[in-house]
Parts: structure tokens; sequence; C-alpha cells
């Protein structure tokens, strides 16, 4: 099966030139395989005859390897697409079928219809430009349909096709069709959409597909192909804003710097101002650099080299922007988040945030609502798992510039990472930036922490025990507390019992509680070692993650994790509370080490075993690690 164009076989690189040249449409299919998915795929790729795309990509190759330098970005595109999300950790599964027709190139992403693979679908729509929503004439409407556009509205796309398939089982009935049309547009409404097409079809048939049904004469519409090779989404992307990150900075020798990128929206002309939204600062550009030589204009989906006529501080990461139309800068906004792991996310955990070419730490600070797929409604929620959606607050350590994603989606996505595992967890959509931190700012204080330190006589500190109840953290630490006290220092526990008795009375032991309790007990102890004190804890802790998290709030040199490490059965021996009795008799969920995780630190500053060693052995290692000794 192969491409019909002549020109394969009698002169591959006009072929690949010709490729090169069409214009490519990325969409989505949506339905379940019951509505007829795979065998409209089927046929477009067949009645197309299309070239497998690792074949073409072979001849590609082939064709670089002698020497042509054919223009042909897209391929090289698709493949580095894939395998930036490999490198990211995606372990998503999307089928991307590439096709060709004389007109135009396709790439189409076929994702499982059902609830669980919801992630799948918003990763294959979040860069396609049309959403083909299948429905089985016979059924209608389904929660299914209503899902799927919901998803497809999430992620921006704006031109629907509501393909209405069997028609042959239901005797290509024009009411039948235009009463789904009619429903299906009255639900639709609310979703964003700028055109909805309905068209009937029968994959199985071939009716309106490719060509015209003899069958549906009531129908003077489009077939689905012909949509698909007219349907205008480039535009979208001219039109918006200039707009480009910056992905390199290229000094291949001192009489040129130049700043690599690829144009998320807009156009650029040699001439054209340009702004550096972070900085404020603005500058003409010179020149357009390609590898095909400079170019005059040059548009969304280019990749390109541009030099400025001043010398301006631009860095990688580095927005810029049309300076009448700048995006926004800020370092905390509202959005909506797919979430796409096993592992929960929890608001307070430390996650990193990639938005274009920029990459920092970011916390979700509130989740308000998450949204019932099926249903849109909004349901509150202390998390969110695997497939689900919700719409949160976050806040970043560092402000990133951005456009809501309404406004352009290349600029107003982004991703969060896990920082452990470096596995991509979340996907997100920025609503709009807050401004309730833009009128708050830090202010510089007359007697400074170093102020307070030498007044004490000593340098703050904390140390962090972490370890299994009933492990010893508490008799450890107020050892250590008498202890430094005798030795004049000033010093501060904070105990989990205790704390959870005021400060933290509002959290249990969910998992989602466990990260916002650590989170407020980190932000406690840098105000005390602001204030100069040692500062003791003794809690459970046991997410390597948020140990991480009060790690990095702390001075370097610091932080001291110290690790309680006596084994379950010893604690559970000893039971000082009684609590792991109860957690044995199912009377305690969430209990740690019976049925709640606990993850022991990789490299502590120290380990006690408490079932080796007495009090006082562990407090005078304490005391050695800290240099007090
Ligand atoms: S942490 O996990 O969030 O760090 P924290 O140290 O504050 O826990 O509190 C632990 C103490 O709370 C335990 O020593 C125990 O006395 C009590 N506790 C009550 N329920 C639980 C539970 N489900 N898991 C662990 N500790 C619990």
């Amino acid at each position: 099966m192969a491409h019909q164009s002549a020109l394969i076989a009698t002169d591959i690189h006009a072929y690949l030139k010709n490729q090169a040249e069409k214009g490519m449409l990325r969409f989505i299919t949506c339905g379940s395989v019951d509505d007829g998915k795979s065998t409209l795929i089927g046929r477009l790729l067949w009645d197309s005859k299309m070239i497998f795309d690792d074949q073409l990509a072979a001849l590609e190759a082939d064709s670089k390897r002698i020497g042509t330098q054919g223009r042909d970005l897209d391929y090289a595109l698709l493949m580095d697409g894939l395998q930036a999300e490999r490198e990211q950790g995606i372990t998503i599964d999307v089928a991307y079928r590439f096709f060709s027709t004389d007109t135009r190139k396709f790439i189409v992403a076929d994702t499982p219809g059902h609830e669980q693979y919801t992630r799948n679908m918003v990763t294959g729509a979040s860069t396609a430009g049309v959403a083909v929503i299948l429905v089985d004439a016979r059924k209608g409407v389904l929660t299914q349909t209503k899902r799927h556009s919901y998803l497809v509205s999430l992620v921006g796309i704006r031109h629907v096709v509501l393909a209405i398939n069997k028609m042959d089982l239901v005797d290509y009935s024009a009411s039948r069709f235009h009463a789904i049309r009619e429903e299906y547009e009255v639900f639709a409404a609310g979703l964003g959409f700028s055109d909805i097409t309905a068209i009937p079809i029968s994959a199985l048939q071939g009716d309106n597909v490719l060509t015209a049904s003899p069958h549906t004469c009531w129908h003077s519409g489009l077939t689905l192909m012909e949509y698909l090779e007219r349907v205008d989404v480039a535009e979208d992307a001219v039109v918006k804003p200039f707009r480009m990150a910056v992905q390199r900075v290229s000094r291949p020798d001192l009489n040129f710097r130049g700043f690599c990128g690829t144009i998320a929206s807009g156009r650029i002309c040699p001439g054209d101002e340009i702004v550096v939204s972070a900085s404020g600062k603005s500058s003409r550009v010179m020149r357009i650099v390609t590898m095909d030589g400079d170019l005059q204009e040059a548009i969304a989906g280019q990749a390109i080299t541009l030099t400025m006529a001043d010398d301006v501080d631009i860095s990688r990461g580095d927005l810029f922007a049309d300076p009448q139309n700048r995006p926004e800068h800020a370092d905390q906004f509202e959005a909506r988040l797919v979430w796409l792991h096993e592992e929960a996310m929890f608001p307070g955990r430390n996650y990193l945030l990639k938005c274009g070419a920029v990459t920092v730490p970011a916390q979700v600070t509130a989740l308000k609502y998450k949204v019932n797929v099926n249903t849109l409604q909004h349901e509150p929620a202390k998390t969110l798992t695997l497939n689900e959606i919700g719409v949160c607050n976050l806040s970043l350590d560092k402000a990133i510039s951005f456009d809501p994603y309404r406004e352009n989606r290349a600029t107003g996505s982004f991703i969060l990472i896990d920082r452990m595992t470096n596995a991509t967890v979340g996907a997100g959509m920025i609503d709009f930036a807050l401004r309730r931190a833009t009128n708050v700012h830090w202010q510089a204080l007359q007697v400074t922490r170093e102020v307070r330190c030498d007044l004490k006589g000593q340098r703050p500190c904390v140390i962090w025990l972490t370890g299994l109840s009933g492990s010893g953290k508490s008799t450890i630490a107020n050892a250590l507390e008498q202890k430094l006290c005798e030795l004049g220092r000033h010093t501060m526990l904070l105990d989990g019992d205790n704390v959870r008795h005021g400060l933290n009375k509002d959290l249990g032991f969910t998992e989602a509680d466990r990260v916002e309790n650590i989170r407020r007990v980190g932000e406690v102890t840098r105000l005390m070692t602001d204030a100069g004190l040692i500062v003791i804890t003794a809690f459970i802790s046991p997410y390597r993650s948020e140990r991480e998290l009060v790690k990095k709030l702390a001075a370097d040199g610091e932080f001291f994790e110290i690790y309680i490490s006596t084994p379950l059965d010893e604690c559970e021996r000893r039971d000082p509370k009684g609590l792991y009795k109860k957690a044995r008799q199912g009377q305690i969920p969430n209990f740690t080490g019976v049925n709640a995780p606990y993850e022991p630190p990789e490299t502590p500053a120290l380990v006690i075993d408490t079932a080796k060693m007495s009090v006082e052995e562990a407090v005078q290692l304490v005391l050695e690690q800290i240099k007090l000794a």
C-alpha cells in the first residue's frame, strides 16, 4: 500500500518536497470501537492510499543521507515530539497515524474512549486542531459523547465534526440525523466550539467518508475527507500575537548571537519590535535565520533563529512577545489540571512545572473542585487521582510568562513533573493569573537573621527526626533538647502529636493531610531558624517528597535529616500509645507501617536504630553530627 503518487517511483526527492510543502492537520477521533472508530480510521487510511509513516521516514532518512536538504521538518518534529514525551516518562499509549492526500498531510490521534483512558484522550487531543466525534446513529448522543466533547473543549479544540455513523443501519434517515444533530448542538452550546459540522456517514459502507453518498441526497454538506482537507486551523495560530520561547542561545562565534525557537503563534519580519516578557526589555529583529537562508517573514510553527539589533540580555526560557500585546507574567495562577499518574496529586506537594522552555518548582496551593467528566458537575475533593480533572491554584517559586490557555494553547499549557522520578504526572491549562500575590511585597527588616543569631551566639539549624510511630523520635528529641539547653543553646522542639493539637488540628492522616502537615511544619521551622533557633522536629514525615521540600526551605548546611530506623516489629512491640494494636484490629485507617507507607530516607545525615543504642548514645551522635559535641 502506498500513496498514489507516480513521483514515488520516478523522483523520490520531488515527492518528499511535495509532501513537505503540504499543510498538516492534526485531528483526534473520539468514540469507542462500537461506534465504528477503528473502521473509520481504517477506511481513511486505506481509501487515501496512505503510505506508512515508517516507510516515509526511511525514505526521508535515505534522501538526507545522499545529501539533499529537504525542508521536511514535519516528520522530524513528529518523531521528536514522541521522543520528548518518552524522555518525560509519558507512557501513555496514544497511537498516532499518519496519512496524506493530494492536498494535505494528516496525523490522527487514536485513543481508547473509555473513562479510564481519559489521560490518553487528553494527551492525544492536546495537539489536535479538529476533533471527529463519532456517534452511532441508532444510539444518538450518549454519556460518553458528552464526556469526549467536554475533554475536546477542555484542551481547546474549536472545530468539531459530529460524525453520525452507521447511517446504513437507520435507512439513511434524514430525520434521525437531524434529531441527533440538534440534540448535540443544544448540549455543546456551552463548550465554546467555533463550529460543529455534522456529517451522516457509514464508515463500513464508505458513505460520505471520501465521496458523497448516493443514499443521503438530503445532505448537501461536505464529506468527512473534504472537510478535513479544507478546514482552516493553521490560521488560528498565525493571527494570534507573536510568541516564541527561546529554546537555545546560539553563539558560534563572537560576531553572531542568535535566539533559537519555534514560533508558538503569530508572525515576525525583520524590523519588527519584540519584547522579552520577563524583563520588559525590547529590541528589533535584525535577521530571521534558517538552514535554508534568511527569511523575510516567519509564521507560527516554524523553527527559526532570530538576531536582534541591540545587545539585550536574553537567555533560554525567555518568551519573546509582541510589545503591543504582551503575555501575563505571574507566579500564581488558576488552572485546570488533568492528572496523568497512578500516584495522586496532593496540594502542598512540590512538583516541577514545565511551561514552554522554562521549568520551575511549583505547588498546587488549593484544589477548588474536581469535575465529574460524565455529568460535568463540580465535586469537592482533596486530591486528584489518575484521570481526574480539577480546577486549582498553583504557586511557582519564580514568575513565568504565559497566556490564558483559551487565548493561546501553546503558551497557556504546562506539565507537572514528579521531582523524584521525573515522570510527567499532570497536564495543565492556565485560566488566569491570580492577583492576590501581586500587591504583597517582601518587607525588608532592620533586625536580620544574622543579628538574631549573633545575639544568641549560635548558628541555627533544623534537626529533623523521621521514622515510624513508636520509633523513639520524641524521646530522643526531648533528651536532645535538654542537652542543648544545658549547653546554653536556644532551642525549640516541634513534636507531631503536639503540633496536631494546635496549628494542625484540622489535619488527619490521609496522604493529602500528611503532605500539608509537613509543609506547614517546614514553614514554621523556617521562621524559627530565621529567629536564630536550633529547631528539633519529631514527625513521622513518611514521604520523601515532603522531607525534600522542608530541606529546601532551610539554608545550606543547616538541615540534618536523622532517620530513626527502629524496625517496625520493635515499634509494634513497644506500642507506647497502644495505636499499633488498634491499627491491627482495623480501628485506625492509614496507620503508618500497618496500612500506610513509610519511605525511608535515601541519604540521611545519620541513622539511629534505637533497638541497638541507648538514648544517651543517640543524643551524642546527633551532637557530633551538628558539631556541638
Ligand atoms: S505525619 O505522618 O503527618 O508526619 P505526625 O508525626 O504528625 O504524622 O503524627 C504522628 C502521631 O500521630 C503518631 O505518633 C501517633 O501518635 C498519632 N497517630 C494517630 N493516627 C495515626 C496514623 N493513622 N498514622 C500514624 N500516626 C498516627
